[in-house]
């Protein structure tokens, strides 16, 4: 038999059963590969001639493309029987119900800054940042607290340069200055964060959390002052009715000051915020004074206004019945896991706020 012809039989019954993908370079190698059937033939040319050779170089040449337009088909065909196959292998039923994951928690502490940013976004206050490392003017000189003024002393504040330049911000009222200084009047912020003073036992740890909040305006007065923490108590808390009051303090960058407190009660061993006759210090406050305005080129002739600066953890403690502050920062995973919070239960007021 034709030798061309019988090659071409043979790679015919050959790819015909071809069902794999690898097995193709094979076929293709055995008979166009260097020592390919088909080939072997093609060596064979120069050594024929006139029509003979014509005729051989045309029958091959054929053969050649046959076996290549073959072997493109088989291709097509078992590629697309793979992904055919993996599309039918992968599929996943989006209507089967989610697999339980175990979620992380939210630390009390974000819990109650994602809270208190809630109920004071809500009154028109946005909400301001600056770093942890102040610098010495913004942290005291511009808030009317020159060196050798005993504020500083009571402040146990973490120097990091030996010119006492740079520090851990003891509050987090350098925020007021920064906010002053990089716009222009009215302001109405709260920046809540760390801040740090060298200090701890139950109730004290040398890295603690404020909220501070600043409103600035025209006619900005120690009503709204009150009113606004009246209806920040009472929407943190949860409550209708709350028992508050001012004390008179001081701090140099406001006059007048206040410290507040709310009223409390224990029972059957449970705090009760709002009632009874126990007091608890929550914040301090005041109108800022004209010489902080002045610092940050504020006219206080013209605007004027308040500003507080509230404990974080000791709200958290408060509300969520946590005893001991240290606590807050062992980062032992049962503590979190027992006062954590879900982290899809965004804090809004149309829940309540927390638990
Ligand atoms: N910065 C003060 C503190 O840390 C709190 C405060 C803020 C008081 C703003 C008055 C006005 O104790």
């Amino acid at each position: 038999m034709d030798e061309i012809l019988s090659i071409r039989k043979d790679f015919d019954s050959k790819i015909e059963n071809v069902s794999v993908l690898e097995k193709i370079d094979l076929i293709k190698s055995e008979f166009l590969g260097k020592k390919g059937k088909l080939t072997d033939l093609f060596k064979k040319i120069p050594n024929l001639q006139g029509e003979d050779r014509k005729n051989f170089a045309l029958k091959l040449n054929k053969a050649k493309d046959h076996i290549n337009s073959l072997i493109e088909k088989k291709l097509n065909e078992l590629q697309g029987k793979e992904i055919q196959e993996k599309l039918s292998s992968e599929r996943i039923d989006i209507s089967l119900p989610g697999r339980p994951i175990e979620f992380g928690k939210i630390h009390p502490v974000t819990q109650v800054i994602d809270e208190v940013t809630a109920i004071f976004g809500e009154i028109g206050f946005s909400v301001a940042e600056g770093p942890d490392l102040e610098t010495e003017f913004n942290n005291f000189t511009a808030l009317n607290t020159p060196e050798h003024h005993p504020a500083r002393d009571m402040h146990d504040t973490f120097y990091l340069t030996e010119d006492k330049n740079i520090l851990l911000r003891t509050h987090t009222s350098p925020v007021q200055i920064r906010t002053m200084l990089s716009g222009k009047p009215p302001y109405q912020i709260i920046a809540p964060g760390r801040t740090y003073r060298c200090d701890s036992d139950q109730t004290h740890t040398p890295m603690f959390h404020q909220v501070e909040g600043l409103h600035i305006d025209k006619d900005i007065n120690m009503g709204h002052l009150k009113g606004v923490l009246d209806y920040f108590i009472k929407k943190f808390f949860n409550v209708d009715k709350i028992k508050m009051r001012f004390r008179p303090s001081h701090f140099p960058f406001t006059e007048p000051s206040a410290e507040v407190d709310i009223g409390y009660e224990i029972k059957d061993g449970e705090i009760i915020i709002g009632e009874g006759n126990k007091w608890l210090e929550i914040l301090g406050c005041g109108m800022v004074h004209p010489n902080v305005l002045r610092n940050c080129k504020v006219n206080p002739s013209l605007y004027q206004g308040y500003a507080f600066g509230m404990g974080i953890d000791r709200l958290a403690m408060l509300k969520y019945g946590i005893n001991d502050l240290r606590s807050f920062f062992e980062s032992d995973i049962r503590w979190l896991s027992h006062f954590g919070f879900n982290p899809l239960d965004i804090p809004a007021s149309y829940r309540g706020f927390g638990k």
